[in-house]
């Protein structure tokens, strides 16, 4: 299978591993900070050319050209304070409430955000490097638009109204369940014009169709829900399987689920699964084959191994945070249930990080589609009480809504205070 063929790659990147990225290449905990840190650096700014699709295909740019920040912001666009210009900050951290009601308002502070590096996972082009020029020519995007938040300050729109997400980003792996990247892709001239707005629009924020706009696409209408980024050595020392579909599993499956994401899903110049590729593909089970027919090689990738391993590092440094704002009694009886009368341990056994092989696609009210459809894999449940909404779909939107699914999907007959102690029990996680 074509998936497969490069024995030559396979040296190679192994080879690579051996000779300088031993700690990226092994769970062992060896300080690899400084691969951290760049890894971290690719993740939040590196587009790998995507420009040319999101810019010069979809003419991305043109939407980011004409709105107003508080337009931008209410799509879960995050905004990085540290690289706000001072004269905005000076206007954000000011008494006049009308001059903050107005720079909210003006493009042009969105095209200066934009331009200081500011606005999170996007990048603009620009016809000239001249300060003044701020009108984008086209626009690439990076990892971090759907995968960080940052931690809201104090400013706001006009007194008392709900804190800006103007902060200090937070590497936590907390996804950006409010970016509604549908939407914002909906206003694109390319979607207007193909007639694509109505379904990038239904989208909804926190989830994005990755099997649509590229070679993946398979004619489904099937949008999932963002997932935390975190606890992966732990995870993937039980068996973890990366993706909805657990598609991404063994030796470097997190650079291997980055090439893919940065080449096909985000339209980087990279060569996925193709002799130029920069790492084996690392997969447990491949794609149908009409999909890996589409897959073409491209002898000027400019994904590297080197970028792949530091992001994987990168990611592997990230967990949960510690559980609190649990009631310790009630999660003590929630567990008894946990592992008893509700079930779930038999998919969820806290002595494998909560997960086990096989994928299931009767959990969810509605069955999972298209790629989908043969069956979502077992996620862990660490932080479980940070990434709401939950399932595939993002159909549940509170703890509470996932135990009623389960109650009735297993009839398991619990009562109410069952429920409220299973909840806490995963608030303690
Ligand atoms: C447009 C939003 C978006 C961007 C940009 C994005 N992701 Fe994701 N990410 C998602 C969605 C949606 C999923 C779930 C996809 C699925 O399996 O259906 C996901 C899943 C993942 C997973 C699997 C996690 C797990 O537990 O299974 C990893 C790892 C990941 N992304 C890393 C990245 C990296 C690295 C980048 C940059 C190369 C990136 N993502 C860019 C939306 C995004
Ligand atoms: C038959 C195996 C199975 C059982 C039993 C089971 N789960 Fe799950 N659980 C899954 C699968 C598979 C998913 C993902 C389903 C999807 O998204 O379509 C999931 C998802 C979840 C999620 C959402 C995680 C997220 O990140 O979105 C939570 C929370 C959860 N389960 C808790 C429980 C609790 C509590 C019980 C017992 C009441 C339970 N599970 C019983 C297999 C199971």
């Amino acid at each position: 299978m074509r998936i497969f063929r490069s024995k030559k790659i396979i040296g190679a990147a192994l080879t690579l591993c051996v000779m300088s990225l031993l700690a990226a290449c092994g769970s062992s905990s060896t300080d690899n900070s400084a691969q951290v840190a760049a890894g971290r650096e690719v993740f939040m700014n590196e587009t790998f050319g995507n420009e040319k699709f999101f810019g010069d295909t979809l003419g991305l740019h043109t939407v980011l050209n004409g709105v107003a920040p508080k337009d931008a912001v209410a799509l879960g666009v995050q905004v990085d304070l540290n690289k706000v210009p001072a004269d905005i900050v000076a206007v954000m951290t000011g008494s006049d409430l009308a001059a903050k009601d107005a720079a909210l308002s003006d493009p042009a502070v969105t095209r200066q955000l934009i331009k200081a590096g500011a606005v999170i996972g996007v990048k603009g082009s620009y016809a000239t490097t001249a300060a003044g020029d701020t009108t984008l020519t086209s626009a690439g995007i990076s990892c971090a638009l759907c995968h960080v938040t940052v931690k809201p300050t104090t400013f706001t729109l006009t007194a008392g109204a709900t804190p800006l997400p103007i902060g200090e980003p937070q590497f936590d792996g907390v996804p950006n369940t409010r970016m509604d990247a549908g939407k914002i892709l909906s206003f694109t001239p390319f979607a207007v014009a193909n007639g694509l707005s109505a379904t990038l629009a239904g989208w909804g924020p926190g989830r994005f169709d990755i099997r649509a706009l590229n070679e993946l696409d398979d004619s489904v209408d099937n949008p999932t829900a963002y997932p935390p980024l975190w606890n992966f050595p732990d995870l993937q020392v039980n068996g973890y399987a990366l993706g909805w579909d657990g598609m991404f599993k063994g030796t470097n499956a997190l650079a291997s689920i980055s090439e893919a994401v940065y080449d096909l899903i985000m339209h980087g110049n990279g060569s996925f699964a193709a002799t130029h590729g920069a790492i084996p593909p690392a997969l447990a089970f491949p794609p149908r084959q009409a999909v890996l027919d589409k897959f073409q090689d491209n002898p000027a990738s400019t994904i590297t191994a080197d970028k792949l391993l530091q992001v994987q590092a990168f990611l592997q440094s990230l967990h949960s945070p510690a559980a609190s704002g649990f009631d310790q009694l009630q999660a003590a009886a929630g567990k008894t249930l946990f592992e008893g009368k509700a079930k779930c341990a038999t998919c969820h056994p806290a002595a494998t990080e909560f997960i086990t092989a096989g994928r299931y696609s009767d959990i969810t009210a509605a069955p999972p589609t298209g790629d989908l459809a043969g069956g979502i894999k077992v996620p862990g449940l660490r932080g479980v009480s940070h990434t709401a909404p939950y399932f595939h779909d993002g159909s549940a939107a509170t703890l509470p809504e996932v135990v009623n699914r389960f109650n009735s999907r297993d009839a398991l007959g619990l009562t109410d205070t069952e429920k409220s102690q299973l909840v806490e029990y995963l608030k303690s996680l």
